[in-house]
């Protein structure tokens, strides 16, 4: 049996998660897990929060926290959010925890024997009264090309020119304001990824099946030629890169979180088998090393930006190791989805965010309308209206009502049972041939990790089963012919069977819902045979069931507008330079 890791990229740890986050990593890497799971295979499914950098010290201090009990309470706060959405890792870890320190420490030092580092001494801007070097985005000043005064040292918003922050006009330091800064040299470890370009090509020409998002950024990495890549920082929060009295000189330096962010992939994998309960052996390294690691097939998820970094810089840590550590076997990259078509952002607050979501409705709503509508093959815009529209029709119309209509004339007129009698014909045989076509479709566009096509599948298969009952209509031929009523009974609440099974993945506790309504054991929870008439027969007549109240609420206009007046409905306009 083929065992399938997977990993989504980490979040950062500053701040609650905006859908645009959740869609484009942890929830198709959820998706595709649940499915997997349910296939039989087994999962290992990690994800962690990503701590270190000056954006977790900048968070920490205007939170009024130390940045370690900061990052340990939102750290907390993540997981609680996710376990709502119903994202289902198999460990939730923390690139701070000491498996990711020792691990990126042993990787530097391997790269290091391998003759892949190299010391070089830079000039850096320091802020005296901070105590702290600064990086290029926190010093800020006048643009010297368009006089914006709150130009960052690495560009400026306003004109969008690249800076330096030595072209600054009266620099100051983004921390305290302070503009008493100079600059010193400092020492910093380089990875020499020029060295490792022809290994790196090689491999990446081996992945034939890529998507093309990914492979195009891969390539454009490469051929605009691989850059050495400083993996230390002056900071303090972060993994020390003196250890073992290696490195000296080095103490008060820290490894680059863009260094020690993936490597936490293995450390969470680490983490999960240290955390076993007793009686339960957990072999990380196993998945992670060497031939052991052979049947694993390895899927990462991420938003495009992150691929340079998964296609190359972490790659080019693996190997450079010399040593077997498990490659990724496929990346499924995203676009981005926009909130009306400006980005989504954490540091300016716009769009919808995790917690603000589940505020105004349950997560499967979310879910599916998010998997349904993946930035695939290109950026995709949030609006209410659009939202509104897919929940209220797949959603409301098309799944929900179907179970309720069923389930409610069963009921009525079949005392809460499954009805026996009469023999399926024509129109169930139609309604098989569909849904075999379809699953088939579905569960291959799953495995090919095509979430919009996949999920369009989905619904195709809940409209075939609306088709079915509008012709079946056993409300209408209850009177004269009750075996065939009877039959269409059947098989609807049969289909109801079927769709909560094939549903799961995506909208889980509405596929929990189902199957408690239908007396179903929850666990483990299989995937369907291609024997689509069999698995429309699971449920015997007399079976007993109970109606489930509404499972999707209509978005009314009321709704739609509340929510625009909350969030916005138009992208933010560009802030006007301060005068
Ligand atoms: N924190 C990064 C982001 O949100 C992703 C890091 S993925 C990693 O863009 F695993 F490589 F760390
Ligand atoms: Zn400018």
């Amino acid at each position: 049996m083929t065992r399938v890791l997977i990993t989504s990229a980490l979040p950062y740890i500053n701040g609650i998660k905006h859908l645009g986050n959740l869609v484009g990593s942890m929830l198709p890497a959820d998706v595709y897990a649940r499915y997997q799971r349910q296939r039989g295979r087994e999962v290992l499914c990690l994800c962690a929060t990503d701590e270190h950098g000056t954006p977790a010290e900048l968070a920490a201090l205007e939170a009024g926290q130390s940045v370690e009990d900061y990052c340990a309470e939102q750290h907390e706060i993540q997981k609680e959010i996710g376990a709502k959405f119903g994202l289902s890792w198999d460990h939730w870890g923390r690139s701070s925890n000491p498996p990711n320190h020792e691990l990126t420490q042993h990787f530097a030092d391997k790269l290091a024997e391998n003759g892949f580092i190299e010391e070089k001494t830079i000039a850096q801007v320091y802020s005296i009264d901070d105590g702290r070097f600064l990086p290029d985005r926190y010093i800020i000043g006048t643009c010297p090309h368009c006089g914006y005064d709150r130009a960052r040292g690495d560009q400026c918003e306003n004109c969008t020119r690249v800076l330096d922050p030595t072209d600054l006009v009266e620099p100051r330091s983004a921390v305290s304001g302070s503009s008493n800064l100079e600059v010193r040299e400092s020492k910093h470890l380089y990875l020499k990824q020029s060295a490792l370009v022809d290994e790196l090509r090689a491999w990446i020409d081996s992945k034939k099946d890529w998507p093309p998002l990914v492979s195009s950024i891969a390539y454009k990495w490469l051929d605009e030629g691989l850059q050495d890549r400083g993996i230390t920082r002056d900071l303090k929060w972060g993994i020390p890169v003196s250890h073992d009295g290696k490195w000296p000189g080095f103490e008060d330096k820290v490894f680059y979180v863009w260094f020690d962010a993936p490597i936490e992939y293995i450390a969470c994998g680490k983490e999960w088998s240290d955390a076993a309960p007793a009686g339960e052996t957990r072999d990380w390294k196993s998945w992670w090393y060497g031939e052991a690691a052979d049947d694993v097939r390895y899927v990462q998820f991420m938003g495009k930006d992150n691929v340079p970094f998964h296609t190359v810089g972490f790659p080019a840590t693996l190997i450079g190791s010399r040593e077997p550590w498990k490659r990724v076997d496929v990346i499924k990259g995203f676009n981005y989805l926009n909130y009306y078509g400006g980005k989504y952002s954490t540091s300016q607050k716009r769009g919808v965010f995790m917690d603000q979501a589940l505020d105004i409705l349950p997560a499967d709503y979310w879910r599916y309308y998010l998997m349904a509508n993946a930035p695939e093959g290109s950026d995709v815009s949030f609006t209410w209206d659009h939202f509104a529209t897919v929940v209220n029709k797949d959603l409301a119309d098309v799944l929900g009502n179907f179970v309720n209509r069923i389930l409610k004339f069963a009921r009525s007129r079949f005392d809460g049972k499954v009805p026996e009698g009469g023999v399926p014909g024509d129109n169930e045989a139609e309604l098989e041939k569909e849904v075999a076509v379809r699953l088939k479709a579905y569960t291959e566009f799953l495995e090919e990790l095509q979430f919009r096509k996949a999920f369009g599948e989905l619904r195709a298969i809940w409209a075939a089963g609306n088709e079915y009952l509008t012709k079946a209509a056993p409300w209408a031929v209850f009177k004269e012919d009750k075996d065939k009523a009877a039959v269409g009974v059947r098989t609807g609440i049969n289909l109801i069977r079927l769709f909560a099974l094939l549903s799961a993945p995506v909208i889980p506790a509405t596929s929990d819902r189902l199957r408690k309504a239908l007396g179903i054991d929850t666990e483990p929870l299989a995937w369907p045979s291609d024997d689509i008439a069999a698995e429309l027969s699971v449920l015997k007549p007399g079976t007993p069931f109970e109606v489930p109240d509404v499972m999707f609420r209509k978005i009314e206009d009321d709704d739609v507008a509340a929510w625009i007046e909350r969030f916005g409905g138009e992208p933010e306009q560009e802030r006007e330079p301060a005068t």
